[in-house]
């Protein structure tokens, strides 16, 4: 056995030291420097940006907006999914001003978030009315429109226009946490007016203030992502004080939740002797606003019973065929699905073919519900 304390490898009681060499004291790092980030981030984006289907060359004011406005609140795969058919169909602002509300909302469908979908149509009809047809080009016209807030606004200012203003969503927000090491909370509004200011200070110092852009939004979407950050591809990790603190798993602090609430939505399918189903539209206000739908009935605290909905129905009878959850952000809806007979048409209640009801402007639940899956 040797004389070493083996559970104690780093001890070293008995080694004789050399005299402590004095230690040049480093201070606090310098803080990452606009003129040197947004370069970095320009020549990243050039060689990495992912080709989508509105990053043409140059780019179009009006794709650019009609793929802002969808990617708003829904992931890029599945505006990938919609946003040829969307410009196919509404080549133009004045086309889109020009069609109607349910042909918008029906061609929205699977998107979501339908509310955007009124705005992006309001938005086209004022590009028409107070723009002859043209996109405005500065941050603070495009801000007036419809739908446009201030991270719409400075993207489509910057990317389109190459105006330095800046564009802040999550993605940003974490990119810019990270790099400056800070923990903020990544959802309060002080945060992002914190970062909106660094986000134009590098726009500020870029050659191309779109690339920059752009590039923030896809560094956090390709790199700097929340859960595990591929850092060595990152083109700013040299001066990311996350990084170099190991703290890119705990930055950004976790986001206050918010509250879930249940939902039981109890719809009918009445099929008529022609092959034709009962629909109803929606209130305008409120969730899935102006879409329509199965006949349905909606309660906020427990399911109702089978005699409640035939009540609902006015039927003859219900029989339940299926039930499935749909989350949002706020709310988990329980959806059971009834077979009816004996309904009735009513002024609010109309028979529609599963063609017509295709062409409607329809939630991704009830899409599934009418049609199937
Ligand atoms: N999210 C919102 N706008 C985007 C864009 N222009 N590119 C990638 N992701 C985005």
């Amino acid at each position: 056995m040797g004389h070493r304390d083996q559970s104690n490898p780093g001890s070293a009681r008995n080694t004789p030291r050399a005299p402590a060499a004095p230690r040049p004291h480093p201070g606090p790092p310098a803080p990452p420097e606009p003129e040197s980030l947004a370069p970095a981030v320009e020549r990243w984006f050039a060689a990495a940006a992912r080709d989508l289907p509105w990053r043409t060359h140059p780019r179009d004011p009006y794709r650019s907006l009609v793929s802002e406005l969808m990617l708003q609140q829904t992931q890029v795969a599945r505006v990938i999914d919609r946003f040829d058919a969307f410009v196919a169909r509404f080549p133009t602002a004045r086309a889109l001003a020009a069609a109607d509300e349910q042909e918008v909302l029906a061609e929205w469908s699977g998107l979501g978030y339908y509310r955007r979908a009124r705005l992006l149509h309001a938005c086209a009809r004022a590009i028409v009315a107070d723009h002859a047809g043209r996109v405005p080009t500065t941050a603070a016209e495009l801000r007036s429109l419809p739908g446009i807030g201030a991270y719409t606004a400075g993207a489509l200012a910057s990317i389109v226009f190459g105006k330095p203003e800046p564009a802040v969503d999550g993605n940003v927000i974490r990119v810019l946490l990270r790099l400056h090491g800070s923990e903020l909370a990544q959802d309060a509004p002080a945060t992002r007016t914190w970062a909106t200011d660094h986000a134009r200070a590098l726009a500020e110092a870029a050659d191309d203030p779109g690339a920059v852009a752009e590039g923030l939004m896809e560094l956090g979407a390709t790199v700097c992502t929340p859960g595990a950050p591929k850092c060595d591809a990152c083109p700013l990790r040299a001066s990311c004080v996350a990084r170099r603190e190991g703290t890119t798993t705990t930055i950004p602090a976790p986001k206050t939740r918010a509250k879930v609430s249940a939902l039981f939505c109890d719809s009918i399918l009445d099929e008529d002797t022609r092959g034709r189903l009962l629909v109803e539209r929606r209130p305008t206000a409120g969730m899935w606003g102006g879409l329509w739908q199965a006949p349905t009935l909606e309660q906020p605290d427990r399911a109702p019973t089978a005699a409640d909905v035939r009540a609902f129905a006015r039927a003859r009878s219900v029989e339940r065929v299926e039930s499935f959850e749909h989350k949002t952000s706020h709310r988990l809806v329980r959806f059971r699905v009834w077979h009816a007979t004996g309904a009735r048409a009513g002024s609010l209640r109309v028979r529609r073919s599963r063609a017509q009801i295709a062409e409607l402007g329809l939630s991704n639940p009830q899409r599934r519900i009418l049609l199937g899956p």
